[in-house]
């Protein structure tokens, strides 16, 4: 993933999100090469488009105050969509049995206003970069191909 990719939509544009659903965590994709896990950051008062799917076994994405679940599975993207219009919190879990430690595997989706989002965004761009950049000279110091 490349994080010098155009910024993703402002406030009030559809945002879309990749949820991607592993033994036993979720990670989400944003525009721009940003991402993160277990907890998803959106901004308020935006539509958020979630495109689905899964990268081992079948998953169930399911934030019960944001909507209904969506089945995570490989090889497909299944859509939904939700749009929060405070701050807030929203809890939930996998809802397909997927493992041993299907229980474990938590979500959380935070709302943010639009300027504390537009934040988190840089700043989680600038720690992924940050990490890329020290892989980076790792593997040169140690000569990694
Ligand atoms: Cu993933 Cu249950």
């Amino acid at each position: 993933a490349s994080v010098d990719q155009p910024a993703p939509p402002g406030p009030n544009k559809p945002l879309e999100i990749g949820v991607n659903g592993q033994q036993y965590l979720w990670r989400y994709d944003y525009p721009g090469g940003v991402f993160s896990y277990y907890e998803m950051v959106v901004p308020v008062n935006t539509t958020v488009t979630l495109k689905v799917t899964a990268s081992d076994v079948v998953h169930s994405w399911w934030i019960p105050k944001l909507g209904g679940k969506v089945d995570a599975m490989p090889g497909y993207d299944n859509e939904t969509w939700f749009k929060v219009d405070e701050p807030g919190t929203f809890e939930g879990n996998c809802a397909e049995l997927c493992g041993a430690n299907h229980a474990d595997m938590r979500a959380r989706v935070r709302a943010l206003p639009e300027a504390e989002f537009k934040a988190w965004l840089d700043r989680q761009k600038a720690d992924i970069k940050a990490a890329q950049d020290a892989l980076a000279r790792t593997r040169a110091e140690r000569k990694v191909p």
